[in-house]
């Protein structure tokens, strides 16, 4: 569904991604883990078309898009959704119209319909009643749900979701990460889930693959990522300060000899 090969992307000087490579198989959920300001983001905003690659292939449905326009993308853009990090959402719309926003703008559809859908989508992220409310009234949480109910209105084939889980208390996490499952169950969406969240890695991937200096360097099956014994993979799942990922980065803390 999703072929990455050779992707190279840097800012400048500073190398984001370098010779990336990942496949994501169709109706599968694929986990992505990393430390923060590794590049997670960027990754799923050249997947998007937000951000242009350097050098690289990026396949979806075996097209080619990274050499498409912005008008050729769009079409593409129907059936992916991503789910920002942040929220993204409109501070001057309310609920109802942040989460309508994109089916406004490029569907011909009935006021009516339009409306039953941003009511559906808000219901299946266990919203009711706050589509008149304006995202400053909203919890972190509360606008994490709303920015994925935009996505849902899309009826999107493939969804990205950048830290759907954090900031968001265990029990809200929980119904999120039992949504992810379901829409990967009931209808078939294939995913790419950005997280720091292993008890979210695990619930929800099919597969987990770790993001390390612009690369994915191992990727493997939830038990596989359970009992791994790659150096960068454990310590990364332990959550230890010391070992691969932060000797000799000067990010070690405690005490030196
Ligand atoms: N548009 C941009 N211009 C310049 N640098 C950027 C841009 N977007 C991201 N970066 C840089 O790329 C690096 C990776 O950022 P990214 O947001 O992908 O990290 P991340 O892995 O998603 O981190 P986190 O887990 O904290 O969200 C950072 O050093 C960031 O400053
Ligand atoms: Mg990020």
């Amino acid at each position: 569904m999703i072929e990455i090969n050779g992707l190279h992307k840097a800012f400048d000087k500073n190398i984001i991604l370098s010779n990336l490579s990942l496949t994501v198989e169709e109706g599968k959920t694929t986990v992505i883990i990393g430390r923060s300001g590794a590049g997670k983001s960027v990754l799923l905003k050249c997947i998007v078309g937000l951000l242009t690659p350097d050098a690289g292939s990026i396949k979806i449905n075996g097209q080619e898009v990274t050499q498409l326009n912005e008008k050729e993308y769009n079409k593409i853009r129907k059936d992916i959704g991503l789910v920002f990090q942040g929220g993204a959402l409109f501070d001057s719309l309310n609920v109802e119209e942040n989460v309508a926003f994109v089916l406004n703008e490029f569907m011909k559809l009935d006021k009516e319909v339009i409306r039953k859908k941003v009511k559906d989508s808000l219901a299946l992220v266990g919203l009711k009643d706050i589509e008149k409310m304006m995202p400053a009234q909203l919890s972190g949480g509360m606008k994490k749900r709303v920015s994925l109910a935009r996505i849902l209105c899309m009826e999107p084939r493939i969804i990205l979701y950048d830290e759907p889980t954090t900031g968001v208390d265990p029990i809200t996490a929980d119904a999120i990460n039992n949504l992810i499952v379901d829409l990967s169950r009931k209808l078939k969406v294939t995913s790419i889930v950005v997280t720091h969240d292993m008890a979210s890695a695990y619930k929800v991937g099919d597969s987990i693959a770790m993001f390390y200096h612009g690369q994915i360097i191992a990727q493997g099956s939830p038990d596989e990522v359970r009992v791994t014994k790659h150096p960068v993979v454990k310590q990364f799942i332990h959550g230890e300060a010391r070992g691969p990922i932060t000797d000799g980065e000067h990010l070690v803390f405690g005490h030196t000899k």
